[in-house]
């Protein structure tokens, strides 16, 4: 087993990678719960075993779940049958459940402590780690939450072998980007140690800057044209798979701002091709409309903030000429789509 330690001034806590993790929930559950409410989608299909008394809550699955009359629902079921501020939140599964368990766990009784088991690779090398927690609104994705970090993480690698191909391709866009962030080589490491060395490279960011003031939009590398992409109605991409699409996007800008060269950014595209993720944008996805999402993104303060490569690492960018950015718009096209 790989243990990271998540170095947080006020609350660090370890992350356990490998196989079997999922076996180490009764040793990592606080000492101080008698009761674990055990929250899941039925899809999921892992159990797990607290050790001491727990009950299992079923959210609905799919990303229209991750709301907040889930939220309200999981608190009154927890209400009803009795769970304490003593007790403790266990949340299995991907990203959704992640989310909105550990917003419920901030909430209720005005939080209690909860312990991630990560089933996706999505949720093992990014949600799950770091303490973002939240819901939907109509309105929007994620614009309500709580930063709320778990007592623990639980990345059993073994439960990813039995992940949907396109679920797992997809957790491999948020891979590709760590490669970017530090992580050097990863696609030549076995899968438990890609695993942790994503987690070694968040929990160092998040530990430095735990509520983005900062350095922690760099864990948004590839993110601000992948979430223009899922904006954009339904283009066929995955998550991932449209952040390795931003991936290509934020090397192709970096390099016609002069922050990196030709090399840097085939290397992008040498990533992105191992991990068999798409490179070009999905056909018929209008500049102009791009470009205005991405500067709606709740995270554009002052004009689009991009995150991008260069001589110092991966950082901050604001300021970029609308031209620049058509063009490397332009450069992420497959042949004959220029809507
Ligand atoms: N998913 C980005 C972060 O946790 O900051």
């Amino acid at each position: 087993m790989i243990v990271i330690p998540v170095p947080l001034a006020q609350n660090p806590y370890e992350v356990l990678v490998g196989d079997g993790a999922r076996h180490e929930l009764a040793r990592v559950v606080p000492q101080s719960a008698k009761r674990v409410a055990v929250v899941t989608q039925s899809g999921i299909g892992v159990t797990v075993d607290p050790g001491r008394e727990h009950r299992v809550f079923e959210m609905p699955d799919g990303e229209s779940s991750k709301s907040m009359a889930t939220v309200e629902s999981l608190c009154s079921q927890f209400s009803q049958w009795g769970l304490t501020r003593s007790d403790c939140v266990v949340a299995v599964g991907g990203g959704i459940v992640t989310d909105t368990a550990g917003f419920a766990a901030a909430v209720y009784h005005r939080g209690v402590a909860v312990v991630h088991v990560s089933t996706t690779l999505l949720g093992q090398i990014d949600a799950a780690i770091g303490g973002k927690t939240g819901v939907n609104l109509p309105e929007g994705k994620n614009l309500v939450g709580a930063f709320w970090q778990p007592s623990a993480v639980l990345c059993d690698t073994e439960l990813l072998a039995t992940l949907p191909p396109r679920e797992f391709r997809s957790g491999q866009g948020e891979l590709a980007k760590y490669h970017f962030l530090g992580g050097g080589e990863l696609d030549a490491l076995p899968l438990a140690q890609q695993v942790a060395a994503c987690v070694a490279i968040k929990a160092e960011v998040v530990a430095g800057d735990e509520r983005e003031s900062g350095r922690r939009a760099i864990l948004n590398y590839g993110h601000t044209l992948g979430h223009a992409i899922e904006i954009a109605g339904d283009h066929g991409l995955r998550h991932g798979e449209a952040v390795a699409v931003g991936l290509i996007f934020a090397a192709e800008l970096a390099v016609r701002l002069g922050r990196i060269d030709a090399q840097r950014v085939a290397e992008h595209r040498r990533v992105v091709a191992a991990y068999d993720l798409p490179g070009s944008l999905p056909q018929g996805l209008a500049t102009s409309e791009l470009i205005e999402l991405m500067g709606r993104d709740k995270k554009a303060l002052d004009g689009i903030t991009f995150v991008l490569d260069g001589p110092d690492g991966v950082e901050s960018v604001t300021g970029v000429d609308t031209e620049v950015i058509a063009a490397a718009i332009d450069a992420i096209r497959s042949q004959g789509d220029r809507p």
